[in-house]
């Protein structure tokens, strides 16, 4: 039985101030440092939004050109890192090769603890642009592809897209790519971000926070609801006519549709209503279509039959289906946009750091007497 005293899930916690992002989960509403997801979405761009959640302002050209160049300078990975993720390419899933490649990032870099601060900030340009090289390198090594080294001329989201595909991205193709980086980078204390900042907290380093952020969105319940939602969608249920029978399938037999139910928003996500409206846009085959409609009828369903929403995974799958991604590497571009938001948390933390050490209550006996194994 579980105390009353036990917040299980630490629902209703606060285990942070922070002035990162803000989730009004009563209206449906989310800010980065002040500026609406929507505005966001519309008017920014990945490098812009990942500068602004860094240090907290949008910035000047002059600053977001320099921080740019930075970031451009940081596409290449190591050959060590090739060389790792090409001894566990074949066999392992992408988001355990992004973790390794993370590790391994550490490894050669050295660091043994965070406590200088430059070297932090530097770390996280490291790992924000070298996440689309990781992820389209883990990619071509799977399948037995060439290489395509990264493209110092172009921004992050055409960058990925080129090294996928060894062609130059059209224009709404990258401009679609950066608005769900963008979309993704930040989200209050999710539990890839609290993973993070507890693994700081000990004051370890940045590469070993990130390595435990990576290890919990690839979680089901979070960043890996995504591949699931795809699933759920395209293999199971396939028409529109069987969503009905489906969700009440699956309600009575108490199991989760992937993409729906939040613990913070207890209305309409405002990821998923922009997601949405971008699905409907980017539904220009058949094959689109059928998808954005299978997926508005499970979200009818769910909504009149349980009062659940959508999430930012319900309609995700359909724009990374609409630029000719697989979707097993869903979840690893939830990642690429993340990125920005751990590593901003990760600095903050740092900033008025107390060791994270919640406590609990043992349920366990007291009186056990040690027996010799050969008397057990
Ligand atoms: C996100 C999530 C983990 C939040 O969980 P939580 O805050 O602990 O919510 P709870 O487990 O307390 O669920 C509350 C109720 O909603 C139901 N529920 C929540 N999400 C559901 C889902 N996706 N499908 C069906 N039922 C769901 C629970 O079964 C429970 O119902 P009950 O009260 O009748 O038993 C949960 O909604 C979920 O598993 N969603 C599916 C995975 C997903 O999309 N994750 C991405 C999140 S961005």
């Amino acid at each position: 039985m579980i105390s009353s005293v036990v917040a299980k899930g630490l629902e209703g916690v606060v285990v942070a101030e922070t002035n990162i992002s803000y989730i009004d989960g009563q209206k449906g509403k989310l800010y980065y440092r002040g500026y609406s997801i929507q505005d966001l979405a519309r008017h920014s761009n990945f490098e812009e939004t990942s500068f602004l959640l860094l240090y907290g302002h949008l910035p000047s050209s002059k600053e977001l050109q320099q921080f740019n160049s930075e970031l451009r300078s940081h596409y290449f990975i190591l050959p060590e890192v090739i060389q790792i993720i090409e001894i566990f390419g074949k066999s392992s899933n992408p988001m355990d090769l992004l973790r390794v490649a993370v590790c391994s990032m550490g490894c050669f870099e050295g660091l043994s603890n965070s406590y200088n601060v430059e070297k932090n900030n530097e770390v996280a340009k490291k790992l924000i642009a070298s996440f689309p090289t990781i992820v389209a390198t883990l990619w071509n090594i799977k399948h037995g592809k060439r290489l395509v080294f990264p493209n110092h001329e172009l921004s992050l989201a055409e960058n990925f897209l080129y090294m996928l595909t060894g062609k130059i991205p059209d224009r709404d193709s990258s401009k679609l790519l950066d608005m769900l980086l963008i979309i993704h980078a930040d989200h209050g204390m999710n539990a890839s971000t609290f993973t993070a900042r507890t693994i700081i907290s000990s004051v370890s380093d940045v590469y070993s926070a990130i390595v435990g952020a990576i290890g919990s969105l690839k979680g089901p319940l979070h960043g890996g609801a995504n591949q699931n939602a795809y699933k759920v969608i395209y293999n199971d249920i396939k028409s529109a006519d069987v969503v009905d029978s489906y969700v009440d399938n699956a309600l009575a037999s108490k199991q989760r549709i992937p993409g729906f139910g939040h613990r913070v928003y207890k209305c309409e996500d405002p990821r998923a209503v922009i997601l949405r409206d971008t699905s409907i846009k980017v539904a220009d085959t058949p094959e689109k279509k059928r998808m954005f409609e299978i997926t508005r009828k499970i979200e009818e369903a769910m909504v009149q039959k349980k009062n659940l929403y959508p999430n930012v995974d319900l309609y995700s799958p359909s724009c990374y289906y609409s630029l000719g991604i697989d979707v097993d590497l869903y979840t690893c571009l939830f990642a690429m946009g993340r990125i920005s938001g751990w590593c901003a948390h990760i600095i903050e933390q740092l900033k008025d750091n107390r060791l994270i050490r919640p406590s609990d209550i043992y349920t366990g006996g007291l009186d056990s007497t040690y027996v010799p194994i050969e008397s057990r």
